[in-house]
């Protein structure tokens, strides 16, 4: 990963939820985690449209994790005997589906990965059982996997084609804006006697700045995101979206072949066995030997 853990730790100070007392607050924040462990198979609609075997691969064992991960928040409402609650709208927003694969990589694995793996950091260092705590650990270092492979494919994907940055940017700063509106709305709801809440707002203003530093060390962004002004954010923003609406209705992408199914001859994956192939035809050698 770009980041490490310390980088993207933040210091609880030793506070801890009570497992009875804060029965419902935790049964909503792990209810929105299991939204987005269920959104995480998305991965695989994006197995179809890998550039090549090897990301194919990894997105199959990501969907496996990911659903491990569902298993982890069961176990979780189960400790503290609570049932999931409706999942928040910013959440929604924040899991929805990408349009191509850049996209998916960029939002949904980075940026949208890495504010997965904090809230998890987060809940480890606040709660009170070690047998939970070491399950949610063994998922972390899954998700950091998922977070560096989503941040060295951007990176690859715009060192191909730098034109990519301006929408990525764009769509990057307006999932930032709306994080930022929920730290907002949460710094006037949050209980300020809590010993974990209290510490909420200024622990989504962590998560903000370390995905600031992310976008900066993938080469998304010269200059941190308080260096951009308004109108600059608001360009990049209303740009990114009318480039993302011109792409979904563009005829020529229907009929692109960008499969796996279409591209997997060309793939590095089977170089070694298609040079073979040709120095056994070039020497005469057939082959497949005839029994
Ligand atoms: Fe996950
Ligand atoms: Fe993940």
């Amino acid at each position: 990963m770009l980041l490490t853990r310390e980088e993207m730790g933040f210091d609880f100070q030793g506070a801890k939820f009570d497992r009875v007392k804060d029965r419902d607050l935790l049964a909503w924040i792990a209810s929105q985690f299991l939204y987005g462990e269920v959104t995480g198979i998305q991965v695989g609609k994006w197995i179809l449209h890998a550039p090549d075997v090897e990301s194919a691969k990894f997105l199959a064992r990501q969907c496996i994790e990911e659903l491990q991960h569902v298993d982890v928040f069961v176990e979780f409402f189960k400790w503290i005997g609570a049932r999931p609650v409706k999942v928040h709208p910013v959440v929604k927003l924040l899991s929805s589906e990408s349009s191509d694969w850049e996209e998916h990589c960029a939002l949904e694995m980075a940026q949208g990965e890495g504010f997965v793996l904090m809230i998890f950091y987060a809940i480890i260092a606040c709660i009170d059982d070690e047998k939970l705590a070491k399950r949610l650990d063994a998922a972390c270092r899954q998700e950091e996997g998922h977070v560096d492979f989503g941040e060295q494919q951007t990176m690859k994907a715009l060192a191909r084609n730098p034109k990519l940055r301006k929408r990525l940017l764009g769509l990057h700063l307006l999932s930032l804006w709306v994080v930022k509106r929920f730290e907002k709305w949460i710094r006037r709801r949050v209980d300020k006697d809590h010993p974990v809440m209290r510490m909420i707002p200024d622990y989504l203003a962590r998560i903000v700045q370390t995905t600031d530093l992310r976008l900066q060390r993938m080469g998304m962004t010269h200059k941190p995101l308080a260096e951009f002004g308004r109108l600059e954010t608001f360009r990049y923003i209303t740009g990114a979206l009318a480039r993302k609406f011109a792409r979904k209705f563009a005829f020529w992408r229907w009929f692109r072949k960008d499969r796996l199914t279409e591209t997997y001859m060309r793939d590095e994956y089977l170089h070694e066995v298609m040079q073979l192939a040709e120095v056994r035809n070039a020497a005469g050698i057939p082959v497949i030997k005839a029994a």
